[in-house]
């Protein structure tokens, strides 16, 4: 098998794991309405408590129910509700919010950020800029590896990586808000610039593109990250937090211990030498 199918199989396994290898949890939808004041559990419609492991999908970085988010929102609502992207137009909070994110970003310097409303919206887009320019260039989905969730602001940063374009959603926001973003590099940002000047505008978007009460949200989650120091955290938390649910790994119950990062990172190292080897 090709290196090239060996690492698609990869891919499209762990895709389908993400969607497919989930035990069914119970019959009945269980109806959460409530989030604890900055902490970790959520209640359901009974008042039962659950202590949210996952952080809802990977994404809710700040917990249940952070109070500065919704003051945020709240005080963003009531100044500009909404306003597009669309032909030059723009808001306070997506232009504060790119500026920041393209100084956290320090990989290697990144151009201008586009703004989505999804994750899977970033990689679509980028997908279609791929195809209209370049043969290969290196896509970073940061969706859920950003904003201090490896133990560094980004994956990126982690591995050492310098890609073209990189993906963002989730977390950016706390997933408070619908928000994500794509970062372009110079070069890109450059092609891409002198293209939509000979037609007129970039005319690539959505109606809520760089929506300003998300924008608001997501910059004050920012923000947070940097005054707790998350990513510091991250750093001290993580190694007693994977010893202590590796110790798990052998439970009836435990289905899905490959969401260990470290240990999942391996393996795929791993699968990946073994190709490498056998095609040479
Ligand atoms: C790695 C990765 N990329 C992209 C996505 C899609 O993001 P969204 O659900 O915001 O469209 C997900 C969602 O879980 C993801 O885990």
């Amino acid at each position: 098998m090709s290196l090239f199918l060996g690492i698609l199989r990869l891919v499209l396994l762990s895709v389908a794991q993400h969607f497919i290898k989930q035990k069914p949890v119970q019959r009945y939808p269980c109806r959460l309405n409530k989030g604890e004041k900055r902490g970790s559990y959520v209640y359901d419609s009974n008042g039962k408590k659950y202590l949210d492991a996952l952080a809802g999908l990977w994404c809710t970085a700040l917990g249940g129910n952070e109070p500065r988010l919704v003051e945020a929102a709240t005080k963003q609502l009531n100044k500009l509700p909404f306003y597009h992207s669309f032909w030059n137009r723009t808001t306070r909070p997506s232009l504060d919010l790119a500026k920041e994110i393209l100084e956290i970003f320090t990989a290697r310097k990144m151009g201008k950020v586009f703004f989505t409303n999804s994750g899977s919206e970033a990689n679509d887009s980028q997908v279609q800029a791929v195809i209209k320019k370049y043969d290969i260039l290196f896509i970073a989905d940061e969706v859920i590896t950003a904003f201090g969730r490896l133990g560094t602001m980004f994956g990126c940063d982690k591995y050492h990586i310098q890609p073209d374009l990189v993906s963002i959603a989730k977390a950016l926001s706390s997933a408070y808000m619908p928000i994500g973003a794509i970062l372009v590099s110079p070069e890109i940002s450059e092609v891409i610039h002198s293209q939509s000047s000979k037609l007129g505008s970039f005319s690539h978007g959505f109606t809520y593109s760089g929506h300003p009460v998300a924008c608001a949200v997501a910059l004050e989650a920012l923000k947070i990250y940097k005054e707790r120091n998350i990513v510091e955290k991250v750093q001290a938390i993580s190694p007693r937090f994977q010893n202590g649910i590796k110790s798990f790994s052998e439970s009836p119950i435990i289905g899905e211990l490959i969401i260990i990062y470290g240990d999942r990172l391996r393996s795929t190292e791993r699968i990946i030498e073994e190709l490498k080897s056998q095609n040479k």
